[in-house]
């Protein structure tokens, strides 16, 4: 197979001709150039297990995990696939093209700066805060209230779902869906001491109110998290208070 590999952002594209066995991901197929063909190749990873999310890339313009996503797979998932992005490359006929995911700055190959995706969860507090002193024993959590946390503490912070929004990027200051996502989570947990605050943060123009319910964010995350859920439910919960005043 022919892995057509985006060089210098796009600028130039390499082909590799790589032997595929049935169980090989991307990654592995990234692992196999690079040690056997092309040193120079850069690409990032961490886990190999769909849980750090560094290996967040385009293949054929479809946004993916390098770890997850086998090759035999890439024809199927072309057909029944939802969400493909702008590519600058060609796919080789009955090949691969890799690109690095959209929206953030290309250090080298694969690889991306992922400062503009963090900072905005810095902006946000995007942490627990704690109510007082801790309890001596741990805290409790009622089982339904930790399966419907669970849905948004389940993101890797892959930056998919930022890549496939729309919204990012066009507006300035948006947070994305995996930030709103994830403030959304602060809001629903019971250990918050001020939960309502949470809501307030992204009580903006570009903040809840700015998403389109384009939905990709949901249809892209490799983890299921349902940002455009967190974001509907913040909208009404906004509204009902504003109403109620
Ligand atoms: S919500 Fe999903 S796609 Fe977005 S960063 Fe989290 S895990 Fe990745
Ligand atoms: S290497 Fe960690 S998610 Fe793929």
């Amino acid at each position: 197979m022919i892995i057509r590999i985006s060089r210098d952002a796009g600028e130039s594209y390499a082909d590799y001709n790589v032997q595929v066995s049935e169980e090989m991901t991307v990654l592995d197929a990234l692992f196999h150039i690079q040690e056997n063909i092309d040193e120079s190749l850069a690409f990032r990873y961490s886990c190999r297990g769909a849980v750090c999310g560094s290996c967040a890339i385009m293949v054929n313009g479809m946004p993916l995990l390098a770890c997850k996503t086998p090759v035999a797979r890439i024809e199927e998932l072309n057909n029944v696939y939802e969400v493909f992005l702008p590519r600058k490359g060609e796919v080789p006929k009955d090949g691969m093209l890799l690109e690095p995911i959209p929206k953030l700055p290309v250090m080298k190959d694969l690889v991306v700066d992922w400062e503009p995706f963090f900072d905005l969860f810095g902006k946000l507090e995007l942490k627990l805060r704690g109510a007082g002193n801790p309890p001596e024993k741990e805290y409790l959590i009622a089982k339904e209230k930790v399966r419907e946390l669970e849905k948004y503490t389940n993101c890797i912070s892959c930056a998919l779902c930022w890549s496939a929004c729309p919204v990012v990027g066009d507006l300035k200051d948006y947070p994305g869906p995996a930030a709103l996502a994830k403030l959304y989570r602060f809001y629903l947990d019971p250990r918050e001491p001020d939960a309502l605050n949470r809501l307030a943060i992204a009580n903006q123009e570009f903040g809840w109110w700015a998403c389109d319910f384009y939905t990709n964010c949901k249809k892209v995350c490799p983890k299921k998290v349902p940002p455009n859920i967190a974001i509907g439910k913040a909208r009404s919960q906004l509204k009902n208070m504003e109403d109620n005043q």
